[in-house]
């Protein structure tokens, strides 16, 4: 099977990571990056490091309003995808990357497959709501890494093609924790203690382009009441600085405002951090897996199966909200005898999502035969 994987964003590579070795050991697979992150901190890091192979196109889009992002992105994928002539094109998550590749492939035919397929906020203002229903709709395989998610498809109608696979960033964590625990250097380089941090992550768009939500953000950060690491993506930064609220950040005590972090060293900050604070999805799930609490600053999330005190808890934006949540934290914790770690880490979740992805692939070619 001749497979593209198509990825532009951050996430994706970590997911491309771990499955593309699996991929290789029995089909031909070849990367296009759609160029959607460009930064060295977002982009070219993750490849040395993981060592995921170089892509053997890189489209170069860049940074855009979504329509025109979208369609450049499509009007390249297409280009490569006529040449290259795939039997499937592989997409990943959901960002303006996931759905340019699966809308050029299924506009010529070429079969799609959708890693972390049937998630769902319900929040059609997310544009990564927008992007994950679209490309299931037009996906041939449904890699689905969680029960509900399976269901979320049922009842859109998608049941051919749908399957149970876990986690592929689980498998990506399995295979870099340890190599983490030996070469990364995070926790010393910036005098951390264990437990005795917060990590804080923000970057979704309706956190960053809304004054007040970014004002609520700047609250939160203030009322931190230990060193709190922030690797503060590019979107961020900027928007901060724009609103005039960057000042206001740094003048805060003990705050580690630091560029993106690497994906071993994020696994340390995340494995070690007394608390993370996030509304991202990728980090949710690593926090829950390295059962470190986790405070999602967001109304609702699409892993809902993180959710439960000790876990993850869906804390919104309010300061005082969040204060109260970080105070439970001690008695969540008291004696040593941490909730969280009597739970079993793996109740969503099953290691050898690279491996079934790929030999669903293996049927699915033979079937087509
Ligand atoms: C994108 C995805 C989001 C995903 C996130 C992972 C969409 C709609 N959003 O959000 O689902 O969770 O990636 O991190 O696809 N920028 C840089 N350097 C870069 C890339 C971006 O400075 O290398 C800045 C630019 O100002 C850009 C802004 O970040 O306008 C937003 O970038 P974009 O890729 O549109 O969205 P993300 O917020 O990164
Ligand atoms: N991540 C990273 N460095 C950082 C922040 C995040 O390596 O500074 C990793 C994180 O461990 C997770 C993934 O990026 O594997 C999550 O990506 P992101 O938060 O950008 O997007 P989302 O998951 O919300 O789509």
């Amino acid at each position: 099977m001749k497979i593209v994987s198509v990825v532009g964003a951050r996430p994706q590579f970590i997911k491309l990571s771990s499955l593309s070795k699996e991929l290789r050991k029995k089909h031909r697979e070849f990367v296009v990056h759609t160029g959607q992150h460009y930064d060295y901190e977002l982009s070219r890091v993750f490849f040395s490091e993981l060592s995921i192979p170089k892509p053997a196109y890189n489209l170069g889009i860049g940074s855009d309003e979504h329509g025109s992002q979208t369609g450049r992105m499509l009007r390249g994928i297409e280009e490569v995808l006529l040449f290259e002539k795939p039997d499937l094109a592989l997409v990943y998550g959901d960002t303006n990357s996931t759905l340019a590749g699966a809308l050029a492939a299924a506009k010529l035919d070429i079969p799609v497959a959708h890693v972390e397929a049937g998630l769902r906020s319900f929040v059609k203002s997310m544009p990564e709501e927008i992007n994950r229903v679209l490309t299931d709709h037009v996906s041939s395989l449904l890699f689905c890494p969680t029960p509900t998610s399976v269901k979320n498809l049922k009842k859109e109608g998608i049941t051919r093609g749908v399957h149970l696979v876990g986690d592929v960033m689980y498998d990506s964590m399995k295979e870099n924790l340890a190599v983490a625990e030996k070469k990364s250097r995070i926790i010393k380089k910036l005098g951390l203690r264990k437990n005795e941090f917060y990590l804080i992550t923000v970057h979704r768009a309706e956190n960053t382009d809304d004054r007040s939500n970014l004002k609520k953000i700047t609250r939160i950060v203030a009322s931190l009441d230990r060193t709190t690491v922030f690797p503060i993506h590019p979107r961020t930064r900027k928007r901060l600085s724009e609103l005039g609220f960057l000042n206001q950040i740094l003048s805060r005590d003990n705050l580690l405002l630091i560029d993106p972090v690497s994906y071993l060293d994020m696994l340390l900050l995340e494995k070690n951090a007394r608390c993370v604070l996030t509304d991202s999805g990728g980090v949710q799930k690593e926090a829950f897996w390295l059962k470190t609490p986790c405070l999602t600053l967001r109304e609702e999330t699409e892993w809902v199966e993180t959710l439960g005190d000790g876990d993850n808890r869906l804390v919104g934006l309010d300061a005082g909200d969040v204060t109260k949540a970080v105070d439970s934290l001690d008695e969540l914790t008291l004696g040593g005898s941490i909730l969280r770690k009597g739970r079993d880490g793996e109740k969503f979740t099953r290691a050898g999502a690279d491996a079934r992805i790929s030999q669903i692939i293996l049927r699915f070619r033979k079937e087509r035969c």
